[in-house]
């Protein structure tokens, strides 16, 4: 596991735009996009560089790490709409390329499995965005998940759903089940990028880097991923070894 540690959250965001640009700039590329506030700064640096230095994304195409259960993809807090306003309105990368765990199916329990089989199809994520939850969650995977999880509807804690009310009008209108892809599957995307800022995302850091393999703390998994970058900036890194 590589740590970049960089010394403000905008060098942090440039970092990871160099990172996906490169994978961007190789070929036809597989992006796993995470949404939440850590990767906006990097979303909107590469959005930057499109309209800027016409960093082309027609060959990409890109997998959501988890939406809500139950709220329509129109609705503005759905992660399906999320992606578009923050990044893929921005770039030229094909709407219909970004695609999005259904939470809206009507045969729920089997979603999970044709997500997992799409992203195979694909012939596998390339580069995966992550953000980190202050409990060490990546994607929904909440602490307790199995290290080898496929996608998957999981249950939010109180704690997630009230962390998630400041995107909609009162914490009841916040989903209590999402589509989540599992620890086992994001482990497949050949290349882990994490970031995360800020004296609140510390400890989850430490224990996710440093920490025992453990359940507990589900970002812990990276920990077997032969190629992780974690990049942070020196608040976040502040309780590391
Ligand atoms: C978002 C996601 C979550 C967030 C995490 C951190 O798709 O899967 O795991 O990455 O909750 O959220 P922020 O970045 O808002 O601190």
């Amino acid at each position: 596991m590589e740590i970049v540690i960089r010394p403000t959250p905008s060098e942090v965001s440039t970092t990871v735009a160099d990172i996906v640009e490169r994978y961007v700039r190789r070929g036809p590329a597989t992006l796993g996009l995470a949404t939440g506030s850590s990767p906006l700064g990097s979303y909107r640096e590469l959005a930057r560089r499109h309209r800027e230095s016409g960093l082309d994304f027609t060959d990409a195409r890109a997998f959501l790490l988890d939406e809500y259960v139950g709220l329509p993809k129109s609705h503005d807090q759905s992660y399906f709409s999320v992606i578009r306003s923050e990044f893929v309105d921005h770039v030229n990368l094909d709407p219909e390329r970004v695609l999005s765990p259904n939470g809206e199916s009507p045969t729920i329990a089997e979603e999970g499995a044709r997500y997992d089989a799409a992203i195979a199809e694909a012939g596998g994520v390339d580069v995966q965005l992550l953000g980190i939850g202050t409990d060490g969650h990546i994607g929904f995977n909440e602490p307790g998940s199995a290290l080898t999880s496929r996608t998957r509807v999981k249950t939010l804690t109180e704690q997630t759903r009230l962390d998630n009310a400041r995107f909609f009008d009162s914490v009841d209108d916040v989903p209590h089940h999402v589509l989540t892809q599992g620890l086992g599957t994001i482990s497949e995307a050949r290349h882990l990028v994490m970031i995360a800022f800020g004296k609140g995302k510390a400890e989850a850091i430490a224990a996710a880097a440093e920490g025992p393999l453990a359940a507990f703390c589900p970002a812990s998994v990276m920990q077997l991923h032969p190629h992780v970058t974690v990049v942070i900036d020196e608040a976040a890194a502040s309780k590391l070894q």
